[in-house]
């Protein structure tokens, strides 16, 4: 998933201080998303050729994790299913735009550098550098073509769920400096919770 700049970097995170309630499921939806380490992560996912009811099922399950999770975008390989399909959302009240077999068919010259986080990388905020404008050829949940011209941060969203679908991180997209700050912070979390 990802989270931006502003609120949470485009790519995958959420608000500070949320009610017990929130947190609680929010906890539960995240605890599906997979994490830095898991190979998965670093996986190519396969071009979807079935749309069959089992490819809507999993497409309403990634949705429900993205909400409860309060993400704004989720591959599936974050959950471990190496289709490659992907969701985004960029505010409660937009439309689940659900992406089947996604590529970026054309890329604008001009890119911007913003800050992402990762659901699969709790805690990591880096900075990413990326096309502004992007058109994108997909397949909805039908299997019918689509094709979308999008900007900013559903743009930066799109590229980044791609990204996990190539088995590509924020951190293999970032700085050196940055790459190593936060491996180390990740590093650290981890002997944290291992010496809980
Ligand atoms: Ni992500």
């Amino acid at each position: 998933m990802a989270e931006t700049t502003e609120e949470v970097a485009p790519t995958e995170e959420a608000r500070p201080a949320l009610d017990p309630e929130t947190a609680a499921r929010r906890a539960a939806a995240l605890a599906y998303v997979r994490k830095f380490g898991d190979p998965v992560l670093k996986s190519r996912a396969l071009p979807v050729e079935r749309f069959d009811d089992a490819l809507r099922e999993e497409i309403g399950r990634m949705a429900a994790i993205m909400r409860d999770g309060l993400g704004i975008g989720l591959a599936a390989t974050q959950l471990g299913v190496m289709h490659r399909v992907l969701v985004y959302r960029l505010g409660e009240d937009a439309p689940l735009a659900p992406l089947v077999n996604p590529q970026v068919e054309w890329a604008g010259g001009e890119e911007e550098i913003l800050e992402e986080g990762c659901l699969s990388l709790p805690g990591v905020h880096v900075d990413v550098e990326r096309p502004i404008h992007v058109r994108v050829r997909a397949q909805d949940e039908h299997g019918d073509e689509i094709s979308i011209e999008a900007s900013g941060l559903e743009a930066r969203v799109i590229q980044h769920e791609i990204d996990h679908l190539d088995g590509v991180l924020i951190l293999d997209r970032t700085t050196r400096e940055q790459r190593k700050l936060a491996m180390r912070a990740l590093r650290e979390a981890a002997e944290a919770a291992r010496a809980a």
